[in-house]
């Protein structure tokens, strides 16, 4: 049997298994002293993530809200035990919104580093890798108001936002920010989500009315679909070394019009040399896609996301696992041991395709506990989405990734 599929077999078995032992609920003593226990942890699982996927020449990752680590003024929540397991476990951080645009350059040309700095300062202290999210991004939620007020403010023609000077916006942040954190970043999401959301293609604005083109975000609409090639340009010239990343939602799969749009135009920038060193594919999976189906149309599935990992790491170029998080329905009740074993599964799996692939330098999960997932707010009635509960305690899915990661370093 082929390597990878015997691979999968294997996870899904081992998760199934712990699962249904376990039943998902039993309390774990999670203080760092103690390691994380659990009646049914897999051998192994005492072992930080980040030891065991070093030697896999892997980052482990997470992203983190920064108000609940101790870095002087950015500190407001207290929560040790949150602290205690991201330095326990994880190799690498992805601040989720402190990076963006919006929070950095609140008014044109007054950058406001406060934050970040002292992330930087506190990555380096305690030995954490820092993947920067994200330099450009037509959501709402990043771009400044004082921008989106200029385009309103052009109809009456005294200060048109014309596409030099947006052009000229987003290469001065892009300059301004690399610069910055020049050496001390790993990698940046240049640009993030710039092709429509299959789930919201009302609100995109389709490029030539086929689906899964390119959104209508500020960027597109003004600058031109260039403006991804400019900002990674702009990136390069400001950062030598550091790595380039592209970063889109709803790509894992080959042959859906999105993923095939994006493998096109990711191809086009390799073919014309522009400076790109990967792509991070999000995974925000709902694991009510998967719940329908057997144990083999699941499989092809799977098959299919090590296809296009292997796609594009034949391009030359890196796939990270950026913002990985598995939402369960929220129906006002726990989950059942059979949602929870769905989801160690896909966990798993990506997990396992990560490690299977040629270059896939970073596994980054998007949190790893449900108290301050994004999922309730973002999704309304979905939530679960982590490894660990609001209390902290390991799901399956948590043991599940620490046997996937010993099955790869023992090979069995
Ligand atoms: O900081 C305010 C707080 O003062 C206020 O009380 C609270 C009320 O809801 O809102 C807080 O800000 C929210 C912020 O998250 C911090 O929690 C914003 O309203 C909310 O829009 C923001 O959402 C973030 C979202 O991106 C939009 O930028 C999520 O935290 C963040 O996890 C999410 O991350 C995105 C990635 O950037 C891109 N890929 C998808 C991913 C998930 O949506």
């Amino acid at each position: 049997m082929h390597k990878s599929k015997a691979a999968l077999l294997g996870v899904l078995a081992v998760s199934s298994l712990c699962c249904l032992a376990c039943g998902g609920t039993q309390p774990a003593d999670n203080t760092p002293d103690a390691g994380v226990s659990h009646p049914d942890a897999a051998p192994g699982s005492d072992v930080p993530f980040k030891e065991l996927a070093a030697p896999l020449g892997r980052l482990f990752g997470t992203q983190i809200d920064p108000v609940h680590l101790t870095m002087g003024s950015v500190h407001t929540t207290d929560d040790a035990p949150y602290e205690r397991f991201l330095l326990r476990e994880f190799s690498l951080i992805a601040p989720g919104n402190n990076f963006k645009m919006r929070h950095l350059q609140p008014t044109e040309g007054d950058f406001n580093f406060d934050v970040t700095d002292q992330v930087m300062n506190y990555a380096e202290q305690k030995a954490l890798a820092v993947h920067g999210h994200v330099l450009i991004w037509g959501n709402e939620t990043s771009v400044p108001s004082w921008i989106t007020d200029k385009e309103e403010e052009a109809s009456n023609a005294d200060y048109p936002l014309s596409r030099a000077k947006l052009l000229s916006i987003m290469e001065q942040h892009v300059t301004t920010v690399v610069s910055r954190y020049k050496g001390r970043m790993r990698s940046w999401d240049v640009v993030n989500e710039a092709f429509c959301d299959p789930q919201k293609e009302s609100g995109c604005i389709v490029e030539g009315g086929e689906a899964g083109g390119m959104d209508g975000s500020i960027w597109r609409r003004i600058i031109g679909p260039e403006f991804i090639e400019l900002a990674l340009r702009a990136a390069r010239a400001a950062d030598p070394e550091v790595k380039l990343i592209v970063n889109e939602n709803g790509v894992e799969l080959t042959d859906t019009p999105k993923s095939e749009k994006f493998f096109s135009f990711i191809k086009g920038l390799v073919d014309k040399g522009v400076p790109l060193d990967g792509i991070g594919i999000q995974m925000h999976i709902p694991a009510a896609h998967f719940a329908p189906l057997d144990a083999d149309q699941r499989r092809a599935l799977y098959e299919s996301v090590g296809a296009t990992f292997a796609r594009f790491n034949q391009l030359g170029l890196d796939v990270l696992i950026t913002e990985l998080d598995v939402f369960l329905v929220d129906e006002g009740r726990a989950p059942t041991a059979e949602e929870l074993t769905l989801q160690a599964e896909i966990f798993g799996n990506m997990l396992r395709i990560c490690l299977e692939a040629a270059r896939c330098p970073s596994f980054t999960m998007w949190g790893f506990t449900d108290k301050y997932s994004w999922i309730p707010e973002g999704k309304p009635g979905h939530g679960f989405a982590t490894i660990t509960d609001d209390e902290m305690q390991p799901k399956p899915a948590y043991f599940a990734l620490k046997e996937t990661l010993r099955q790869m370093q023992t090979g069995r």
